[in-house]
């Protein structure tokens, strides 16, 4: 008897024979599975999006695998996983530049005004060049702190460094020896949001980073401060920043991840120009999302075949 592997997306992967002599392979939505009270599947490859809770968890007896098709997991209960003996994989690494890289895209963006200047173009604000319209902020120089100093965030410190010679602070729970490669100076939470001009979250969510910008951080911050979130939605206060765009805070606010997603179009964070809302594009580029494919695809294989996961996730904390 093949094993059964199920896909909860379609994934930029071609299924070749020799894939599907090894495993039954099939593609089934991940809401449609879970209506199920029992799911014959030995691994699962899922997305974000999938709630694998205990409860959910309980329906997969038989599972060995979980190749998260995302270097986040906080949709999965790893505790029970643990517990179950689940090998709980992810994508770490192949998408780290494309990350990055959308971070600072919106960085160059906000402080550029490019968003505001475009909605004034289109909704026939242009009335000719002016010498004061869509003033940017200057970038050299200035002073980039990064919440979550991994490699994502040391992939978008090296952009700032390279390209404005920005000096950088980071905070971490504790000091990180990628800080050394970088200069990357270590800070409390509370002085990186009162020195930084521009403030990146790049942490994952966990108990302790969830709300971990709050109202006491965001009226720290600068009046003039970009702020980036590409990491997830929770790790601000949602609220607590609306309060302060309407306090006419920040020179820009690039936000890649929202609380929910998806934001629902009438919120008012879109009143905002100086808001960029993309919908959790982060990883979104072709090759990045192939690669993505492939490890998931490698990973389920080996802990279906026995052999050690190639991305396992190891921390449990
Ligand atoms: C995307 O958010 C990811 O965790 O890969
Ligand atoms: C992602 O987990 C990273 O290492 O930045």
């Amino acid at each position: 008897m093949k094993k059964r592997l199920i896909f909860t997306h379609p994934l930029p992967l071609t299924i070749d024979h020799e894939m599907s002599q090894l495993f039954d392979i099939e593609t089934i939505p991940f809401e449609q599975l879970v209506k199920q009270d029992m799911i014959e599947a030995h691994g699962l490859i899922s997305i974000l999006s999938d709630d694998l809770s205990a409860t959910n968890l309980k329906k997969f007896p038989k599972l060995e695998v979980i190749a998260q098709y995302a270097v986040g997991f906080n949709n999965i209960d790893l505790l029970e996983c643990q517990k179950r003996g689940i090998t709980v994989c992810h994508t770490p690494d192949v998408l780290t530049q494309a990350t990055a890289d959308l971070a600072f895209a919106m960085l160059t963006s906000l402080a550029r005004k490019i968003p505001e200047a475009q909605k004034a173009a289109r909704d026939g604000q242009w009335r000719g060049w002016s010498a004061s319209d869509y003033l940017g902020k200057n970038l050299e120089g200035a002073q980039l702190g990064i919440i979550g100093l991994g490699e994502i965030g040391s992939a978008m410190a090296k952009l700032c460094q390279q390209s404005y010679a920005m000096d950088i602070f980071y905070h971490n729970t504790k000091p990180t020896p990628k800080a050394q490669a970088l200069g990357a100076k270590y800070l409390s939470l509370e002085e990186l949001c009162s020195t930084c001009d521009i403030i990146s979250l790049h942490t994952p969510l966990t108990t302790k980073t969830k709300h971990l910008i709050g109202a006491k951080e965001l009226s720290l911050m600068k009046p003039d401060a970009i702020l980036i979130n590409t990491a997830r939605g929770q790790v601000i206060d949602q609220k607590a920043l609306c309060e302060s765009l309407k306090q006419e805070k920040f020179f820009g606010v690039g936000l890649d991840v929202t609380t929910p997603e998806p934001l629902a179009a009438d919120h008012e964070l879109y009143q905002y120009s100086k808001v960029l809302i993309t919908p959790h594009i982060g990883s979104a580029q072709q090759q990045t999302r192939e690669n993505m494919a492939w490890l998931c695809w490698r990973n389920a294989q080996e802990v279906l075949e026995n052999r050690e996961a190639i991305t396992a996730v190891k921390d449990f904390s």
